[in-house]
């Protein structure tokens, strides 16, 4: 029989500028567990696409990179947080992938099919390094169902954008949701049995807070 224990993945989705990677980011490091951006691996494809000038309307071109492009895992650590990392030719496009055009090109390439498989398998194989906090659309619905640490996090949408706007990005986040939760494959939807917080009104001292009392609630007890 295999005793062997799978590591621990919360998974936390919900839409853009909800929160999501500053409070993945806080309760990794509350918890020692490794921090995973599935958005930034969909940004590296993304910005490759446009990179490679292959057309990022063109379901087919973009699937067809996607299983050609030469990437590795790497897990690094930087200011006491362990992070998993996509690397493509060994490069980690760490800013470039951060701009409004990425942003735009990535919300269309997400939507392909070949493209979310070939990040589910990615994103699985990313428990090779331990415990995650994983941050995406579709973790708990597609990527880890199997969790039973779910969580969805959203926010108003003009809290959103201000939030984007003091980070110094200037998008259409009501365009990038409704691409997001209306594609066909593995759309942004809250998971069942996932718990939800709007913190419009929250810090991100309170919503990691939050967070972290909900997941002490659903950890086994310490025998
Ligand atoms: O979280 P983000 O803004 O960095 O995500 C970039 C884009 O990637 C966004 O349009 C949604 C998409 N994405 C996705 O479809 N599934 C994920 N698990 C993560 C991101």
């Amino acid at each position: 029989m295999n005793l062997k224990k799978h590591p621990i993945v919360i998974a936390i989705d919900g839409t853009s500028a909800s929160g999501k990677s500053t409070n993945s980011k806080l309760v990794a490091k509350a918890l020692g567990y490794i921090y995973v951006d599935t958005g930034a691996m969909y940004r590296t494809l993304g910005w490759h696409c446009l990179q490679k000038r292959v057309d990022i309307h063109d379901p087919k071109a973009v699937a067809m990179l996607c299983r050609k492009w030469k990437t590795s895992l790497e897990c690094v650590e930087k200011n006491h947080l362990r992070s998993v990392h996509l690397l493509v030719d060994g490069y980690y496009p760490d800013q470039e992938i951060r701009t409004a055009e990425v942003s735009a090109a990535t919300s269309l390439i997400a939507a392909i099919p070949k493209v979310r498989d070939w990040m589910k398998k990615t994103q699985r194989s990313c428990n090779q390094f331990g415990n995650l906090v994983m941050e995406g659309r579709d973790i708990g619905t597609n990527v880890f169902p199997e969790t039973d640490y779910k969580f969805y996090l959203d926010a108003k949408l003009e809290e959103r954008t201000s939030r984007r706007a003091a980070d110094g990005v200037h998008e259409n986040l009501a365009a990038r949701d409704q691409r997001d939760s209306q594609r066909a494959a593995a759309p942004l939807m809250i998971a069942l049995g996932a718990k939800v917080l709007d913190n419009s009104k929250m810090s991100s001292a309170e919503t990691s807070a939050w967070l972290l009392a909900e997941i002490k609630k659903l950890m086994p007890p310490v025998k």
